[in-house]
């Protein structure tokens, strides 16, 4: 279940060639997919990839994780500026197929509702892609989220606050609340990876492999997926026992 790269780019590469090889073998598939750091290489290689093999990307449809409460789609620190400019932009994928919650809207819990309706209309995802947080938090069902969640709104804990306040230029801009695809929603896939790089992620990682299937850990329900693998680089790896680990390169 875990996997363990030299670095963020060797675990960005292989990634990124699995994104690849998906989207040639089913031009239809429903990709669910994250933000965040971890992500930009993979992107930034699967943008590349995407080019080289002159992939065609028109029948691909993709939905967002997750999108901060109160940030328009133009707002430099919103979720759907950043996929239009880490992915969909550099990689040509159709807008129009390209979903993501909202953070603004009339009526937030009708747009919640239709997410998680619009991905089972659509057949459900064949792929998701994950994070995780410090708190171990994926999209942004923080701790004690219960696993039946489907889209909600969440209100974002002290922690994700201040580890996502990296890329605001004021605490009080630090969006207090998010919407965010339920755990049942991710669970819902067909196949998840969750990738995890840098030292600041090797406590949480090693919280994930010692615990127990408990929502005080949200990224423990994956353990019961029948198709999930976990990517960590060295330094993410740091503190798990060596022997639990499937060097890949
Ligand atoms: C983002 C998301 C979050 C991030 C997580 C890790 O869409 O769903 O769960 O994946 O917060 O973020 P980074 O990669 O910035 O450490």
């Amino acid at each position: 279940m875990f996997f363990v790269f030299s670095s963020p780019e060797a675990l960005a590469r292989h990634l990124s060639l699995q994104l690849l090889q998906l989207i040639q073998k089913k031009p239809t598939a429903i990709l669910g997919l994250a933000t965040g750091s971890t992500m930009e290489p993979v992107y930034h290689n699967l943008c590349k990839l995407i080019h080289d093999h002159q992939t065609p990307l028109g029948q691909l449809t993709t939905f967002n994780l997750d999108e901060y409460v109160g940030l328009a789609p133009e707002h430099p620190q919103s979720y759907n500026y950043y996929m239009h400019q880490h992915l969909f932009n550099p990689a040509g994928f159709d807008d129009s197929r390209c979903f993501l919650p909202r953070g603004i809207c009339a009526d937030m819990q009708r747009e919640c509702k239709e997410y998680s309706e619009k991905i089972q209309a659509c057949g459900g995802l064949d792929f998701q892609l994950l994070g995780i947080g410090t708190n171990g938090h994926i999209g942004f069902n923080e701790p004690y989220t219960p696993f039946d969640s489907l889209t909600h709104i969440v209100e974002l804990s002290e922690n994700t606050r201040i580890d996502n306040g990296r890329f605001f230029d004021n605490w009080d801009d630090v969006p207090t609340h998010a919407v965010t695809m339920g755990i049942k929603d991710i669970m819902g896939a067909k196949e998840i990876v969750l990738a995890a790089t840098g030292a600041h992620k090797a406590e949480v990682m090693a919280q994930l492999f010692q615990s127990s299937v408990d929502e005080a850990m949200p990224a423990s329900i994956l353990k019961t997926h029948p198709c999930i693998r976990i990517y960590v680089d060295e330094q993410a790896a740091a503190l798990i026992p060596a022997e639990q680990l499937t060097k890949i390169d």
